[in-house]
């Protein structure tokens, strides 16, 4: 089963709610995840071990349901998916859709994504990362559990390849000047959409659970696209 997340972290990006599995969830967890679950301790193996192959590769933060991450899998077969996602009734439906659909290219690990990118192994893994609405904390005094910030980003960059891509998506238009004010700052990444702009929606990328509510709720959404520097 998936690792113990309740490590010693006093600001966290996520809040673990008591939210009940389904039965299909459960039962998902228990058999789908010695095939597609990647356990982060006591070292994350080789994703090239994990994959059983080397291929270009997509890190996805925070997949929620995971249904983004399947629907763009079986789009993308050439590509392989890593998801990392805290929720567990997120993770076993992820397994529970990657199993019916007999994916080979996904696989998910269930931790905390600061702890995952601590993992030596993980350094220069990644050829794209999505981080697709994000939790927007949009309380002032809960800015500070924003995921995206300087910190973080000083995590995330030695785990992506030179000329790799980061992508994120957000609803709150308060986070996305924070976004792209953090992002820019960062040294290593170039804004593609030119500095200060916001970028169009990739048409690769599926409306995500999240994206849909904020857009019934009448938020606008925010598309990011940053490419990393080659270091000099
Ligand atoms: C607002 S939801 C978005 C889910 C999905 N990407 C979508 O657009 O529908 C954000 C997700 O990020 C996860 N999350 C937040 N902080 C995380 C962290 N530090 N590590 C892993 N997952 C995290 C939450 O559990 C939640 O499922």
């Amino acid at each position: 089963m998936s690792p113990d997340i309740t490590h010693p972290r006093s600001i966290r990006s996520f809040v673990l709610r008591n939210s009940r599995m389904t039965a299909g969830q459960k039962k998902a967890l228990e058999h789908h995840w010695p095939d597609y679950g990647i356990e982060l301790q006591p070292q994350l193996p080789d994703l090239d071990r994990a994959f059983k192959r080397r291929a270009p590769r997509v890190l996805d933060i925070g997949t929620g349901m995971g249904d983004t991450t399947i629907e763009m899998a079986r789009k993308r077969p050439d590509l392989d998916f890593l998801a990392v996602e805290v929720h567990q009734p997120g993770v076993g439906n992820l397994l529970r859709r990657a199993h019916e659909e007999r994916l080979a290219n996904v696989r998910i690990i269930s931790a905390d994504i600061l702890e995952v990118l601590a993992q030596d192994t993980l350094i220069n893994a990644f050829d794209t990362v999505l981080i697709l609405f994000p939790d927007p904390w949009p309380k002032k005094r809960h800015h500070k559990r924003r995921l995206i910030k300087p910190a973080f980003l000083r995590s995330l960059l030695p785990c992506m390849r030179p000329h790799g891509r980061l992508y994120i998506a957000t609803d709150w238009l308060n986070y996305a000047d924070h976004i792209l004010e953090v992002c820019e700052a960062h040294p290593a990444l170039e804004n593609l959409a030119g500095p200060g702009r916001y970028a169009p929606r990739p048409l690769w990328r599926p409306a995500t659970k999240f994206e849909t509510r904020g857009l019934d709720l009448g938020h606008e959404v925010r598309d990011f696209a940053f490419r990393v520097r080659p270091a000099a």
